[in-house]
């Protein structure tokens, strides 16, 4: 963990939003930020993933989605964010990673959440393609716990075995270069969109995350008021 004081325990509760490409880091960033200001990650992509290899079915529903490279249906989405953040442990805030990502998604979310968007912090990330595709490709994952690794970026102690639970890590079947094609197609056409929606209603703050994880999270705490 690291230092400084966050802005829990202030009146209102923190909320932020990450909107960026697959692969842009969002995932590894949020992780990090909710652990920092001591609020939930709710990543939409872990829960459909769980309701998958639980065989719910909402897992039902998305799998064949996800194993296309297309997005899940909003009122699905937005429905299983509204029983999340309803939740006592979201009281004081939480960090979204994953969600909205259509700005019908974005139009839930703000009838659910009381308080006013132009409060919340958006950031907006932004990686060129190049990189994009080096990380997807070289992403491993654990499908025990969900811990994400890079083969070169971000590896584990032991080559192919997850830090945290000692499962053996895995491609996830959405990383394959036809999936995620189409994944980079879907981002552009109705996920991009949501950051002109957001400049209108709130501060969005652009972060160039093609530098190194440590750099990036360093630049996100100052924004989420805490000086490093
Ligand atoms: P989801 O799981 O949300 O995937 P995604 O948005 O495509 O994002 P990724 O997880 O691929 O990337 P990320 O930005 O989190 O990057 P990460 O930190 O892992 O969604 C999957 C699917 O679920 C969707 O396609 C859709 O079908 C469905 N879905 C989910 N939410 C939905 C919604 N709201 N509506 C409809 N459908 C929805 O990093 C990637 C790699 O890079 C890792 O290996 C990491 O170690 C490495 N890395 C990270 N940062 C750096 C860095 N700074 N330098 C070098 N390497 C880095």
């Amino acid at each position: 963990m690291d230092g400084g004081s966050p802005r829990v325990g202030d009146a209102r509760p923190v909320r932020v939003i990450f909107v960026g490409s697959p692969g842009a880091g969002k995932g590894t960033q949020a992780a990090r930020l909710a652990e920092f200001l001591g609020v939930p990650r709710i990543s939409t992509g872990d829960m459909l993933r769980e309701a998958i290899a639980r065989g719910t079915p909402l897992g039902k529903e998305a799998e064949p989605l996800m194993g296309r490279g297309d997005l899940v249906p909003d009122d699905l989405l937005i429905a299983l964010v509204r029983e999340r953040t309803a939740r006592e442990d979201c009281a004081r805030g939480f960090v979204l990673d994953g969600f909205p990502r259509t700005v019908r998604q974005a139009e839930g979310l703000a009838e659910m959440s009381e308080g006013e968007v132009s409060d919340w912090t958006v950031f907006s990330v932004q990686v060129p393609r190049e990189e994009l595709l080096r990380r997807l490709s070289g992403r491993r994952w654990c499908p025990r716990c969900q811990a994400t690794y890079h083969v070169t970026s971000d590896p584990p102690k032991r080559e192919g075995i997850c830090d945290v639970d000692g499962a053996t890590l895995v491609q996830r079947e959405d990383d394959r270069e036809e999936v995620v094609a189409r994944r980079l197609h879907e981002y552009e056409e109705r996920t991009a969109p949501l950051i002109g929606y957001y400049r209108e209603l709130a501060d969005v703050v652009e972060i160039d995350g093609n530098r190194p994880m440590e750099a990036v999270f360093a630049d996100l705490k100052k924004h989420v008021g805490v000086a490093t």
